[in-house]
């Protein structure tokens, strides 16, 4: 029988790293519910110790997820591991994953420490963990620049001291496949206690090689990779979850193990990570973009149709790509619309805001006549964003928009509840609306981004905006969606202006260790 590869995600954590993905609590428990209908065994939610918000939205996943095992990120230092451990609590199944640097260069321009302070705070890390937890894993930070021997020495020390799961990060995307393969299986063969531990990996992709990485480790014996949907991460991403598990199970002929993730579920955990982190995916990305089984060319097309296999070496209905499903229209009532968010992993945590939610489907519903599932998802994203507790809401926006005539905007916006009335001129109609917006707020950010996708097909389906601003250094995603794109755009722009003008300052967990 097949051995199992542990698919441990980190979407949460490291695809939250990526500059501007920056998520809400809810939004991170609506990913998690979907990762754990995908089966993921491992969810890494976050670093508890980043800030309040970061704690919080860990014990909301951990006390929401039952099927995966929860896990929290920690330095190497016993606050950290203190303040995993608290989020971790009421998890079914909870881990702590703990690090510190191990490359020379990190251990002498970052940390400012010698290699034998390392090991020593290693150890004591683990052994602090495992007051907490029998669960627990540790990354020898930048271990793919980090020398054999020293590696040897660390790894054996922690799993002595109780680490279960040894995991080798390319922290800086450093290596090739069959080098990093030979780090895997040399580790394994070197260290005599790695049978009383799980070798795992975590690739990032600055050389493009994160998936072929992890694919040569899981060839050496590593036995969970650690990836993220759609490859997000800290710059050009982590490995991607879909290519990982999609990989080792169309390649069964290769690999002596697979994972016991429900692929059908994939597009869906695709389009909600898009959707609410506001970054896209190309069309020509593997399995999850939109012509990853398109076939263009008269010579495939005929393949295809004459005998599937030609051309294809998956089925698009495997990895969760079928039609756009209608599930709800005008006339569906409360309880319909209640049951499918259900499905969908929704849970409004009020009546109130489900009559909200409600009132608001049944606007939309006048407008199109038929609303998917991602419309759903959009129209709870935008539930939250309006959420009146925040400090901008959009009350009402008209723009004039006429050949030969400068666009021109007039609207009012509620700031902290006192009613401001603006308009602007600009080259556009989204531009005018945001030079309303900017000549009553003032917020001095620069726009890094604006896109719009539409987010099932048809014209007269919802826009949906990202709007990316960045001020002093602080970079922020806002998402709106609207049939109208001009009134998406706006809620966008509100959004991240909620986010970039309130919210806590964040730790980042690679910051040194203070000893
Ligand atoms: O890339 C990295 O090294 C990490 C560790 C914290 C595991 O994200
Ligand atoms: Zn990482």
């Amino acid at each position: 029988m097949n051995d199992s590869l542990i698919i441990f995600d980190t979407t949460l954590r490291d695809g939250e790293q990526s500059p501007g993905a920056s998520m809400t609590r809810e939004e991170k428990v609506r990913i998690a519910r979907q990762l754990e209908k995908m089966r993921v065994d491992v969810i890494e939610a976050g670093f508890p110790s980043a800030s309040n918000g970061d704690f919080e939205s860990v014990k909301a996943v951990a006390d929401t997820i039952k099927d995966s095992t929860v896990c929290g990120l920690a330095r190497a230092l016993e606050n950290d591991i203190n303040r995993c451990g608290e989020a971790l609590k009421g998890a079914n199944s909870g881990r702590i994953h703990t690090f510190i640097a191990t490359s020379p260069i990190h251990m002498e321009k970052k940390l400012r420490m010698q290699p034998d302070q390392v090991v020593e705070q290693a150890i004591k890390a683990v052994q602090w963990a495992r007051k907490w937890t029998d669960n627990v894993e540790f990354s020898p930070e930048d271990a793919g620049r980090s020398d054999l021997d020293f590696l040897c020495r660390v790894i054996e020390q922690v799993i002595k001291a109780g680490a279960r799961t040894i995991n080798i990060p390319d922290t800086v995307g450093y290596n090739l496949p069959w080098q990093f393969g030979d780090l895997i299986r040399n580790l394994r063969e070197r260290i005599p206690n790695a049978d009383q531990a799980i070798f795992s990996v975590h690739c990032h992709n600055d050389l493009g090689l994160a998936v072929a990485n992890s694919l040569s480790a899981v060839m050496n014996g590593a036995r969970q990779v650690e990836c993220t949907i759609n490859g997000l991460g800290e710059r050009a991403g982590n490995a991607a979850l879909e290519e990982v598990v999609m990989a080792v199970r169309t390649r069964q002929d290769m690999f002596a193990c697979d994972t016991r993730i429900d692929a059908t579920q994939i597009v869906p955990a695709s389009r909600l990570v898009a959707s609410i982190t506001g970054f896209a995916v190309q069309p020509n990305k593997a399995i999850v973009g939109a012509n990853a089984f398109a076939h263009e060319s008269g010579i495939h097309q005929d393949g295809v149709l004459k005998h599937r296999e030609t051309y294809e070496i998956m089925r698009a209905e495997d990895v969760g790509w079928t039609a756009n499903r209608m599930v709800l229209g005008k006339h569906s009532g409360r309880n319909a619309f209640k049951s499918r968010l259900k499905e969908l992993g929704i849970e409004l945590n009020s009546e109130e805001a489900l009559n909200m939610a409600f009132a608001r489907f049944k606007d939309l519903a006048d407008k199109k006549h038929e609303i998917f599932d991602e419309d759903l998802h959009a129209l709870v994203s935008d539930e939250a964003a309006a959420d009146h507790e925040e400090r901008f809401h959009l009350m009402s926006l008209r723009v004039c928009s006429e050949t030969g005539e400068t666009p021109h905007a007039v609207l009012v916006l509620m700031d902290n509840g006192v009613e401001q009335h603006a308009e602007a001129d600009g080259s556009g109609p989204v531009d005018a609306a945001f030079c309303a917006i900017e000549s009553v707020v003032r917020s001095q950010s620069d726009l890094l981004l604006y896109s719009v996708n539409n987010i099932t097909s048809g014209t007269d389906s919802q826009g949906e905006v990202t709007v990316r601003l960045n001020k002093a250094g602080r970079i922020v995603n806002g998402q709106g969606a609207d049939t109208d794109i001009v009134i998406a755009s706006v809620k966008a722009y509100l959004n991240a202006l909620n986010k970039l003008m309130g919210g806590e300052v964040r730790h980042h967990p690679q910051t040194p260790h203070a000893v």
